[in-house]
């Protein structure tokens, strides 16, 4: 059998794919077989340019040969080993790695496999904090209308994305939700973060007022809210947020599944605002998305108040047969050489400016209602056709793919672009050529 026979599909049928339309796509695939730096190539051979970073995470580019070689030489020195009650040097090595990265003392890090798990474990530890304090009847979690936190039932629960929520039944109990900080008629055409909106936070002081705060254990945020369309939080929002957390002794996480690891021009978006959050969820860059894995950073006073009791006890009743998993390790370790050696978080960071200038040019086309940017990441909100709401966004991807070359991704009728981090000047341009190509041919 050649290369091509295996890397073409014989049948489209068994594969019930994630977050996709099935049915259109396997009536009109967009398919890929390789990818090699800012690139993808389709099974044909025709090359395609990276313009999301895989689903936001290869942000150090594709198959790069340390990680590469990383991974290929785990896979023939340790496979597997468990981590319920045993360990590997690798992990201990990238926790610390990833701990130095990390504000203040955001000191102990625990492994899973998804950014849904990371959610998971950081809400569970929360709740299980404070029962630990005394304060057993802190169970109440407070997510944002548009925020998006995978897909696990308490991911979705805080999470704030209708069609994510509305046909799974109950979700979990004693959940509310920050208004989004969004609204087009104040922020629209901004670059960076908008100066309208800070003042949303204050919507925690009358959710404390409703609830009470002995009621609540944790705030869950994303910085910046990528899924739902890059929304970046207004300026002194979560200053605020932070502010209002510490007066009513409830716990901040940050949900930097995207933010982290150079998205935002930083090892994790809180370095660039400044916040000292008390949990960080982290997954997608950790390994550039080479190998699945998570994990939840936890300061110090809260990981320490756990280890308490006979030093023979389990202290935390939670964990995945894959947490630290001695290849994500080995591919964790050597993504975070390679930030390191290409100083890809300040190259994201001084790139920036010309991103967001070059998807501002695009303001005035057709359709556009608001374009945002932050970090390396920009949305366009395009109008609907009326009576197919979503077409319009959907069939720019699909023409950027086959006519372009151009990987996008969508969120309803929004269009996103947010590059691997090595994205060259040249490339931004391009990039801004195709998303307005794109645009206009579903004019
Ligand atoms: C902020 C945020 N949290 C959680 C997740 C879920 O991550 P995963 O798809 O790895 O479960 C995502 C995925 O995009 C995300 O953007």
């Amino acid at each position: 059998m050649t290369i091509a026979q295996i890397d073409q599909p014989n049948d489209l049928d068994a594969w019930w794919m994630p977050f996709t339309a099935n049915r259109a796509f396997k009536k009109n695939p967009r398919m890929i077989s390789r990818s090699k730096g800012m690139y993808y190539y389709t099974p044909e051979g025709k090359a395609v340019l990276d313009g999301t970073a895989g689903l936001w995470c290869c942000n150090a580019g594709h198959n790069r040969e340390t990680i590469v070689s990383a991974i290929q030489h785990q896979a023939g020195e340790l496979d597997f080993s468990p981590t319920f009650q045993y360990g590997h040097p690798k992990a201990f090595q990238l926790a610390t790695r990833i701990a130095e990265l990390a504000p203040g003392d955001l000191d102990h890090v625990f492994f899973v496999n998804s950014g849904s798990e990371a959610v998971d474990t950081a809400l569970k530890v929360a709740i299980a904090y404070h029962n630990l304090n005394g304060q057993g009847a802190r169970t109440r979690l407070i997510g944002r209308v548009r925020g998006y936190h995978g897909v696990g039932f308490g991911g979705i629960s805080v999470g704030g994305m209708v069609a994510n929520r509305k046909v799974f039944g109950s979700l979990l109990a004693g959940v509310d939700h920050l208004p989004t900080t969004y609204n087009r008629e104040h922020q629209a055409f901004t670059k960076g973060e908008p100066d309208w909106g800070g003042h949303l936070a204050d919507e925690l002081e009358n959710i404390v007022a409703l609830h009470d705060a002995s009621t609540i254990a944790a705030v869950i945020v994303e910085p910046m809210a990528g899924s739902t369309g890059v929304l970046p939080t207004p300026k002194g929002y979560l200053q605020k947020l932070r502010q209002i957390c510490d007066k009513y002794g409830i716990l901040l996480i940050f949900d930097e599944v995207i933010t982290g690891f150079g998205r935002m021009g930083y090892a994790f978006a809180a370095e660039r605002y400044g916040v000292q959050p008390d949990m960080i969820c982290f997954a997608k860059g950790i390994t550039s998305g080479t190998a699945p894995m998570g994990g939840v950073l936890f300061r110090k006073g809260i990981h320490d108040a756990f280890m308490k009791g006979p030093e023979l006890a389990v202290e935390l009743f939670h964990g995945y047969t894959y947490s630290a998993h001695p290849l994500a390790c080995a591919a964790g370790l050597a993504t975070l050489d390679l930030y390191a050696d290409e100083n890809l978080f300040e190259r994201s960071r001084q790139l920036e400016s010309q991103w967001g200038d070059a998807m501002l040019s695009l303001k005035g086309l057709p359709n556009v209602l608001d374009i945002r940017t932050v970090g390396l990441a920009a949305a366009f909100d395009l109008a609907s056709i009326p009576d197919a709401v979503g077409k319009r966004a959907y069939q720019a991807m699909h023409n950027a793919f086959h006519d372009l070359g151009l990987l996008t991704r969508l969120a309803g009728e929004t269009l996103l672009v947010t590059p691997p981090l090595i994205v060259s000047e040249d490339q931004i341009g391009e990039i801004a050529d195709k998303v307005g190509k794109a645009i206009r041919s579903v004019a």
